[in-house]
């Protein structure tokens, strides 16, 4: 397969794996007698863009040979330009249960049949050494890195697909086009130049200058291409950013400006990354094509390295773009004169003139902590749009995990804390003290570890649904074990704010207490498995605050508390 020269007026040949409605009928027959394979998210995003021509030519997902390939020189075997795997990952013990030449049923988390995969290829792939080809380094903090390395299977299916159903999709439906359908709206239009610009960001004023730019030296229009898969961590969830996206709508010359949700799990492998967007845009018919500094790249490491040299990206898909039919618009930064009221890119500013900027993750650092954006950085309705979904610490919702040994004093000071919180009657306040939990969520678990576990979830589930929800959620289990404590803090911070409290009463305090007689029954073994007697309490590594309430009332303990909360602007 060459290079596909096309032009909006004629499309190029679009790959289209959904089958026509006598096959379908016909597949769900057969797939009820075939082996099941449930996908993940990115395995979900990657067959809708194939099914859909997104990732014309792949015809299915790729076998070994076309993986190699692409690993090495970033080629199909055939020689078409494809910089990025596209395969099918499973674990070892589904791979066990398959082999080449069977047809297996590829289904939703629902269990939705989505389509049927006739495996051509079964191999053991090397994520090590696809991370250093991909992405050029082994570092967990790239997030890439990390999704290969920790969650992706070590077996690799390749393999024609039959698609029976695209994958469900009940958001922004007419924002959800195939290249297809885009392609027929651009001759509606009569458009015959178009610009693509991908993003995961809101629109703000630089960005917006940018594309304004980037369509005046293009003489193109402008389709934008939100991703809505998978992008970075702590970006903004989609339906923010699409509401933002059709609220710049306006500020475009009308008829200029199209939206396409672009369902990607990105990768963010940089120079990689930028020549399979360039191809993607392709396929949606652009003609030209933005690529920013850092295009694609996850931004710096822990050590403030970044991962891909600036322009490193762009001067790949640059190389390649004549192959590609895509032409690559640069762009630098674009920054803000304060005196002449006016964005330049940032190789542009004159000598004496003072610039300001302030990029997408400033203004997302300043969005969570409550912090003014301002005038020139956005437009109004974007901000609007951005608070209403994240607003300052004081509107969010939060959560106060206190955790630590039986007759630490969680108990009283969660109670005590629920109280001012009522008293204050900002927000709905629910407590999930360990008993009432254990009585109502979880009254059929016992104390093995297993189902400490689950209880410590249940309650993380709960106070997470309430965070979400703007609400106060005061939980005070023992909650012992750090992993679990870990993942429910993961699952909660996204929703809002998350303290976890460490009760740290000593052992030989809590033992003298001893107010339901249990360390007492423990010791004498009557109880088994009880915690610091003989079950272990893993010590919290980074709890925002630690509290010995040896010699503090419980008062003064909540006061410690609230005196945190506040500081962070969260009452
Ligand atoms: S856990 O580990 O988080 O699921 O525990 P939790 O739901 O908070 O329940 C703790 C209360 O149950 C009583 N109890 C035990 N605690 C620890 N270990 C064992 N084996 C055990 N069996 C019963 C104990 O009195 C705890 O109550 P509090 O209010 O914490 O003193």
């Amino acid at each position: 397969m060459g290079n596909r020269a096309a032009t909006p007026s004629s499309a190029p040949e679009l790959v289209d794996l959904v089958v026509d409605k006598e096959r379908r009928e016909l597949l769900k027959e057969v797939a009820l007698n075939l082996a099941d394979i449930v996908l993940n998210e990115r395995q979900l995003c990657d067959l809708e863009l194939l099914a859909t021509g997104v990732f014309t030519p792949l015809t299915g997902f790729m076998q070994r040979a076309d993986y190699e390939s692409v690993l090495d020189r970033m080629r199909l075997q055939d020689g078409t330009l494809w910089p990025i795997p596209i395969c099918l990952d499973v674990g070892r013990t589904l791979a066990q249960s398959l082999e080449i030449g069977q047809s297996v049923a590829l289904r939703d988390p629902e269990g939705f049949l989505l389509a049927i995969l006739h495996i051509e290829d079964l191999w053991q792939a090397d994520p090590r050494l696809e991370c250093q080809r991909v992405y050029g380094c082994r570092d967990r903090e790239h997030p890439g890195v990390a999704y290969l390395l920790n969650s992706t299977g070590e077996w690799y299916l390749g393999g024609g697909l039959e698609v029976v159903n695209l994958p469900l999709h009940f958001d922004f439906k007419q924002l959800r086009m195939t290249p297809r359908e885009i392609w027929r709206m651009y001759g509606k239009l009569g458009w015959k130049r178009i610009v693509g610009f991908q993003t995961e960001n809101p629109i703000h004023r630089p960005t917006f200058e940018m594309t304004l730019g980037a369509m005046e030296q293009a003489k193109a229009n402008l389709l934008l291409l939100p991703v809505v898969g998978i992008t970075k961590p702590g970006d903004f969830d989609h339906y923010t950013r699409v509401r933002c996206y059709r609220a710049v709508q306006q500020y475009y010359p009308p008829d200029s400006y199209l939206i396409n949700l672009l369902p990607l799990s990105m990768r963010m492998a940089g120079g990689r990354d930028a020549l399979l967007h360039a191809i993607i845009a392709k396929n949606y018919g652009c003609t030209h094509f933005v690529i920013g500094r850092d295009h694609a790249g996850p931004g710096r490491n822990q050590k403030g390295k970044l991962f891909y040299k600036n322009n490193s990206a762009r001067e790949l898909a640059v190389a390649h773009s004549g192959e590609l039919g895509v032409a690559i618009v640069r762009f630098e930064e674009m920054v803000y004169l304060p005196l002449e009221d006016e964005f330049v890119p940032t190789d542009l500013v004159p000598a004496e003139a003072q610039a300001i900027s302030l990029s997408g993750s400033e203004i997302r650092r300043r969005i969570h902590r409550g912090r003014k954006i301002p005038d020139w950085a956005t437009f109004p309705e974007v901000l609007s749009e951005i608070e209403k979904a994240y607003p300052p610490p004081r509107r969010q919702g939060l959560t106060i995990f206190l955790t630590g040994l039986s007759g630490a004093g969680k108990s009283t000071i969660a109670q005590i804390l629920y109280a001012k919180f009522l008293e204050l009657g900002e927000r709905p306040v629910t407590l999930l003290d360990g008993d009432i939990v254990r009585h109502n969520l979880s009254s059929e678990l016992k104390f093995t570890k297993e189902h400490r576990d689950i209880n410590v979830r249940r309650i993380g589930f709960v106070a997470s649904e309430i965070t979400k929800n703007r609400g106060i959620a005061i939980c005070a289990p023992i909650a012992p074990y750090g992993n679990t404590r870990r993942e429910i803090r993961q699952a909660i911070e996204s929703h809002g704010g998350f303290i976890e409290v460490h009760v740290a009463t000593p052992i030989e305090v809590c033992e003298q207490r001893d107010r339901k007689g249990m360390y007492a029954k423990a010791r004498a073994g009557l109880i088994k498995g009880f915690t610091g007697v003989d079950d272990p309490y893993e010590i919290p590594e980074n709890p925002a605050i630690s509290i010995d309430t040896t010699n503090l009332t419980p008062t003064e303990a909540v006061q410690e508390i609230l005196l945190y909360i506040g500081q962070r602007g969260y009452i």
